[in-house]
């Protein structure tokens, strides 16, 4: 029987933290985002495969991946080494690196939509470039989203009512539910020629919520009505990208998008995203305006370049997808042997779970923590990620701490 951890460290720090910056903890790790807090770590120490260590010298199993970007192990050695080779001879410099267009190559060659790629680091700078493109190109204003789809932190892909908004950020953004292609024809309906783009995940992962899987037939609508009146498709696959298939999630779910923003799983964790796109759309990518201090690092190309060339070489997507089955199919029936029911929405290699047999949620947040105070990292309201170091002794090890989550729950 394990003991519960102690997070007495990390929370000593969170309290020097606090009175130097906004939140103590701002993101993903801030006390709050998990709850309870006192059930989880802040600091982290060290990782290496699956795990890490927080300030405590607390272990770890991860299914959060750092939200994503941990896709074949922490401190991989392909990459790693990559990325400290790059480092000995350059990595920002004056000059572009030919990494980039080795970079670019690859990204061409794996994924059948891209002509061309477009390097920046974050996940935002690419969804927001692509909106760009998107107007650029149609001369109209208009971009059409779905309601609690998550595209980055620019004013325009939030809510309107959070903080530090003016109507005029989102005055030109339309809203509409998820698999629903009636609403996208309505909208095209009510702005007839205003509508520049179309953006949305290869499938709906509302914070808090169960995913949704796109209903037979979503994308081939979606797409037709994009062809019909000159919308720029654009896919976020930021999330999504190479964990269902290296050529993009739209070859998992078979549709062609003219744009596709790429992120997370693109470097195991060092800063770089990705806008890959048609040829027709190459020249208004151009035109644009679009850089950062930082944008032309070597490093991260370098370790994408290695981080791609072995999530393809590995099947990448097809073992996490498997490896996700077992575990998360043996948790659903573990759940059921306790009385519990344990839902999976989405896709195996990313799914949300959640214990439904309360409304309120309050009893899924109690056996994420249990089973995070035991090892086992869940968070309770957003998707796991899988990575190719969730092997199979990392998996029944998992499943050994979970048992006893759902004792102590
Ligand atoms: C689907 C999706 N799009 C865009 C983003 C924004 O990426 P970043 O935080 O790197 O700007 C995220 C980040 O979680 C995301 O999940």
């Amino acid at each position: 029987m394990t003991t519960t951890y102690d997070y007495s460290r990390s929370q000593e720090l969170f309290q020097r933290a606090v009175k130097v910056i906004p939140c103590g903890v701002p993101g993903h790790m801030s006390p709050g985002v998990n709850v309870p807090p006192a059930d989880y770590p802040i600091f982290t120490e060290k990782a290496k495969g699956a795990m890490f260590y927080d300030l405590d010298g607390n272990r770890f199993i991860d299914y959060m991946c750092a939200y994503g970007p941990m896709v074949l192990g922490y401190n991989n050695p392909l990459v790693d080494t990559a990325a400290t080779e790059q480092l000995k001879s350059a990595d920002l410099t004056m000059g572009a690196s030919p990494k980039m267009v080795e970079l670019a190559e690859l990204l061409v060659d794996m994924v059948p939509v891209a002509d061309w790629a477009f390097f920046a680091k974050n996940g935002g700078d690419v969804t927001n470039y692509a909106t760009m493109i998107a107007r650029t190109a149609t001369n109209r204003k208009k971009i059409v989203m779905i309601q609690g789809g998550y595209h980055g932190v620019a004013p325009w892909m939030q809510p309107p009512g959070h903080h530090g908004l003016i109507e005029e950020d989102y005055s030109h953004i339309i809203r509409i539910p998820w698999n629903d292609v009636n609403a996208f024809q309505q909208a095209v309906d009510q702005y007839p020629d205003q509508i520049a783009g179309f953006i949305a995940t290869p499938y709906h992962v509302p914070t808090f919520y169960d995913n949704e899987l796109p209903k037979e037939g979503y994308w081939p609508g979606i797409e037709l009505i994009c062809r019909k009146n000159d919308i720029v498709l654009i896919l976020d696959d930021i999330r999504h990208g190479f964990r269902l298939d290296m050529g993009g999630s739209c070859e998992y779910f078979g549709f062609k998008p003219d744009l596709i923003c790429f992120c997370k799983a693109l470097a195991n964790g060092f800063p770089i995203s990705a806008l890959v796109g048609r040829e027709s759309l190459k020249l208004e990518a151009a035109k644009i305006f679009y850089t950062g201090s930082y944008w032309n690092q070597a490093v991260p190309m370098a370790a994408a370049i290695a981080c791609l060339t072995e999530l393809k070489r590995l099947n990448a997507p097809a073992v996490m997808l498997e490896n996700g089955e077992k575990l998360f199919s043996a948790m659903q029936t573990m759940a059921a042997g306790y009385g519990y029911d344990l839902n999976v929405t989405g896709a195996w290699s990313m799914p949300n779970i959640r214990i439904t047999n309360d409304d309120s949620n309050m009893l899924h947040q109690q056996w994420c923590a249990e089973c995070t105070k035991r090892g086992v990292f869940l968070a309770s309201h957003h998707n796991l990620f899988m990575s190719l170091a969730h092997d199979e002794a990392v998996i029944s090890q998992t499943l050994e701490i979970v048992d006893e989550a759902f004792n102590a729950l």
